[in-house]
């Protein structure tokens, strides 16, 4: 089962039937929102939108690993991202979709890993035993690797969705997660840039690595909705993100359905 990361609303497409919303209780805490569980020809995905409902919960604050767990316990194995980012190799421009092939992490004040010791289990409807005593009771030091985080095979087919669609895309890019929720400062972006980063945003960091964690494959869609601070002229604004995003709607919907479809 895939599941989708992204914005909320993303599950309202043509065609697409919700199953069920379900509440989930985790050990780390509440998920951002209720998953919404929805059949496209008989392929099953779950939608949650990471910011929570009227996007409540700012990037530094979001309950990453309640999110990733609870996609876990309702049986996906495979995330698909839908984020906005701010683009800063200079061929990038705005409206463009970059599958990213590798990250940066520059957060700083979030939980990064579920491997932390022993947890209590407080959940009884769980559906996932085996897997919540395997994580659960790691009380051991666990170094995973992300040579390559993102997973090759749904890159390739995001690629032929993305060419199919004619719509311009890049299929690498190095994305720098920062910590947010203010934006970077046009110093914080040229380093950024001589550090190799291509696309700036705040939330792949931790989601990537904590899917990893839980052996889940991981792509990420980013729209690029704004030139990162110091490579525009302008002064960066909430509302320019929102309405790219808002433009872009359709074609990240038609995405998602093929992708669920593939
Ligand atoms: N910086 C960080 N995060 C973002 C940006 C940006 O310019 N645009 C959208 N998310």
């Amino acid at each position: 089962m895939i599941g989708i990361l992204g914005g909320s609303g993303l599950y309202e497409i043509d065609g697409l039937e919700i199953i069920e919303e379900r509440r989930l209780q985790t050990p780390f805490g509440e998920p951002s929102d209720a998953y919404i569980v929805a059949d496209y020809k008989g392929k099953r995905a779950v939608f949650l939108p990471r910011h929570g409902k009227g996007h409540k919960y700012p990037p530094h604050l979001i309950n990453y690993r309640a999110n990733i767990w609870g996609f876990r316990k309702l049986g996906v194995k495979k995330i698909l991202s839908v984020s906005a980012v701010g683009g800063i190799n200079p061929l990038l421009r705005a409206g463009d979709f970059v599958l990213s092939d590798q990250f940066l992490d520059f957060t700083k004040v979030r939980p990064v890993t579920f491997y932390e010791g022993v947890y209590t289990i407080h959940d009884d409807e769980d559906t996932n035993e085996d897997l919540v005593k395997e994580y659960i009771t790691g009380d051991r030091v666990v170094h995973i690797d992300v040579t390559q985080p993102f997973c090759p095979v749904m890159r390739n087919t995001l690629r032929n969705i993305l060419e199919e669609e004619g719509i311009r895309y890049h299929f690498k890019g190095t994305y720098a997660t920062t910590e947010g929720p203010r934006l970077e400062t046009a110093a914080e972006i040229k380093a950024l840039s001589r550090l190799g980063a291509d696309i700036v945003g705040m939330t792949l960091v931790p989601e990537i690595v904590l899917a990893r964690e839980l052996s889940m494959h991981f792509a990420s869609i980013n729209v690029i909705t704004n030139l990162a601070a110091g490579i525009s002229e302008d002064r960066l604004t909430s509302d320019e993100v929102i309405q790219m995003m808002k433009e872009k709607n359709e074609e990240i919907k038609k995405v998602i359905i093929k992708f669920i479809d593939n």
